[in-house]
């Protein structure tokens, strides 16, 4: 989704800006632009493609200036083109604004404005925000009623801001520019994440910490409905639209700058695939009692017994969270024995839940910045359900709003095809499974210490896993043409199917389908032929002997196998076309190995079809719209 960035201070913007704007190109954007002010007037670039092409466009123009704020845009009002990229300039070019989120009733507040005189050039909403602070700026509380206008003495601009933004429905991450103003500019947020990095009588301001770590440690995130003033000569001004003063929270950021940089990978997906054993380590750090292999989970603590005695757990989340999702209802249900449904969270906001202050809601979420999950947390949260939230980004909406939860401590994850995220996801999901199972009693006390020292040696099995990537990419060569593919699994790996079809079609295009092995006989193996590849999950004890019958339907039609086996497997061997051989594992544990030959296999095949694996085509990492 769009990205933000802005800085005002000492140095000179420009390079400042397009270093941030690269460094949140894997957020997903299809044009880019930026705003200088330069011997006080705002010089505005911009352009449809890439950062590249913007850079292109720009050749040896001015670019001086020591403010200015970048944009990348992700379209949404409006193809994208130059007219609709950001930043966006008011009627008179006084001001200059870039903007993430969505504003929803752009359309009524365009009608009105255009009532008034006001010309548009582009499609987007972006535009209209910009003038209705134009016109509050000039023509004061005329379209909006506030009754604090008058008395108010603070500066036009900022005032102007705060009001307009009173006016609007959605979401937004806003920075404004002010012609003949080069010594600060403002910022606000609501929905749409904005971190503000404090430096040396200087400021960053980023739609995350990205562009910001090798500047600064000092952050501030913005609140929803807050607007900052932010003047190189003074401490930051934070005021809510509604005109309270706030005092701003400085933070500590915890990020390197090593973590967001590719580590000699040719790609973030690559490197982030190779991370897993860390990661997976990383999240288990500390959680895990070495003496008593008892499970600690701080963020849940204080909720444990509420959940021992819940009716059920609710896991709302998208995309690959939601695979993360289905497979903790597999663990949970079957360890702790607690009923648990899975919901899309763009599916769950709109359909009335049935809620009760007894339900646990859990929302998943790499970003924590997704707009559909938090909506949907707000609608259990009106339920009186108990929010709890599994999240990548410290510090990220979702950690805000919900009453408790667990990080994944996964590091940052750049790569818009989630991989290193998604394990991690599950290896929470199996904490909490483990720690309810024990707290229940769910499971004799000699298996759950064989499951601990299991899930312990798991990043040590995907460590050996990873060692199989050569013969992966020859795998790859053979089927890097393909146009279908199927994934089938039982079982716990019913949900790494879906999740192995969904990175294949994320980031080479191929249209692929993930199944539960046994209802391939329902439909899908009409599309079976000699040009179908199959991938089938078939490693020991997860239904194996149902699953072999699957795989001598799909041979019987000619279809190619592709297998996921346990080492040492005969039986599939002797069937299929290609066999991966994964380490022996439990089979509540297997999702978090089985998944990384199907991570590795998507991505070499990605690669053969020259694709931009790190950023495919109109996706975004973090999608702050609905
Ligand atoms: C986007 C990303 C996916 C991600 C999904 C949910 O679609 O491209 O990789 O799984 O959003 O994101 P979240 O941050 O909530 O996990």
């Amino acid at each position: 989704m769009c990205g933000i960035v802005a800085y005002v201070g000492g140095r000179r913007a420009f390079p400042i800006l397009i270093k941030g704007l690269q460094r949140l190109e894997y957020r997903g954007y299809d044009s880019a632009g930026v705003g200088l002010i330069n011997d006080k007037k705002i010089i505005t670039y911009k352009q449809a493609g890439k950062v590249s092409d913007l850079l292109e466009f720009i050749g040896d123009s001015d670019t001086s200036g020591s403010i200015g704020i970048g944009h990348t845009r992700w379209a949404t009002h409006g193809p994208p083109s130059q007219i609709n990229s950001h930043p966006h300039s008011s009627s008179n070019s006084q001001f200059s604004l870039i903007h993430n989120g969505i504003i929803e009733n752009y359309s009524s507040l365009k009608k009105v404005l255009e009532e008034k005189g006001h010309v548009f050039k582009s499609d987007t909403d972006s535009e209209v925000l910009m003038h209705l602070i134009e016109d509050v700026y000039n023509n004061g509380n005329d379209l909006v009623d506030d009754p604090k206008w008058d008395d108010d003495d603070d500066n036009t601009l900022f005032k102007a801001i705060r009001v307009a933004l009173n006016e609007v429905v959605g979401a937004y991450a806003i920075v404004v520019l002010e012609e003949g103003n080069p010594n600060e500019f403002y910022a606000a947020r609501k929905g749409s994440p904005l971190v503000i990095g404090i430096g040396n009588s200087e400021y960053f301001v980023a739609s995350d910490a990205s562009p910001i770590i090798e500047y600064t440690d000092k952050v501030i995130y913005l609140e929803d409905g807050e607007v900052a003033k932010l003047n190189k000569n003074q401490d930051v001004v934070i005021k809510t639209i509604l005109n309270e003063d706030k005092s701003p929270y400085i933070q500590k950021l915890e990020q390197s700058l090593e973590s967001i940089e590719k580590g000699g990978f040719d790609h973030f997906m690559l490197k982030e695939i190779f991370e897993q054993p860390k990661s997976i380590t990383d999240t288990m750090r500390g959680r895990i009692n070495p003496k008593t292999n008892d499970i600690i989970l701080g963020g849940i603590k204080e909720f444990e017994s509420q959940i021992v005695a819940a009716e059920r757990i609710i896991i709302i989340a998208c995309g690959t969270s939601w695979h993360a999702g289905l497979i903790g209802e597999y663990i949970i249900e079957d360890l702790a024995r607690i009923n648990v449904e899975v919901e899309y969270a763009s599916e769950f906001r709109y359909k009335n839940p049935i809620l009760t202050n007894k339900d646990i809601v859990i929302a998943i979420s790499q970003s924590g910045e997704t707009a559909d999950t938090l909506s949907a947390l707000e609608i259990a949260q009106e339920k009186g359900a108990l929010t709890l939230g599994i999240c990548n980004v410290v510090g990220s909406s979702i950690t805000r709003v919900t009453s408790g939860g667990v990080y994944t401590h996964a590091g940052p994850e750049i790569g818009v095809a989630s991989t290193k995220a998604f394990t991690a996801q599950v290896t929470v999901l199996s904490l909490i499974a483990l720690r309810f199972c024990q707290l229940k009693k769910t499971v004799p006390r000699g298996n759950y210490n064989f499951l601990i020292k299991e899930l312990i040696e798991i990043p040590k099995k995907i460590e050996k896993l990873l060692s199989l990537n050569k013969d992966i990419m020859k795998i790859a060569m053979v089927f890097k043409d393909a146009s279908n593919f199927l994934y089938l699994g039982r079982g716990f790996n019913f949900p790494v199917a879906l999740e192995g079809a969904l990175k294949l079609k994320e980031i080479s295009y191929i249209h692929a389908e993930g199944y539960p092995a046994a209802e391939m006989k329902h439909g899908p193996i009409a599309l079976i032929d000699e040009e179908m590849p199959i991938v089938v999950i078939a490693t020991r004890k997860e239904n194996y002997e149902k699953i072999i019958s699957n795989i001598q339907e799909v041979k019987a039609r000619g279809g190619k196998l592709i297998a996921i086996v346990t080492e040492g497997d005969i039986e599939v061997k002797s069937i299929a076309d290609y066999c991966i051989e994964i380490p022996k594992c439990f089979r509540e544990l297997t999702p978090l190995i089985n998944i990384i030959p199907l991570q590795l296999l998507s991505y070499h095949i990605a690669l053969m079809r020259n694709c931009d694996v790190d950023q495919p085509r109109n996706l975004a990492k973090s999608v702050t719209v609905e």
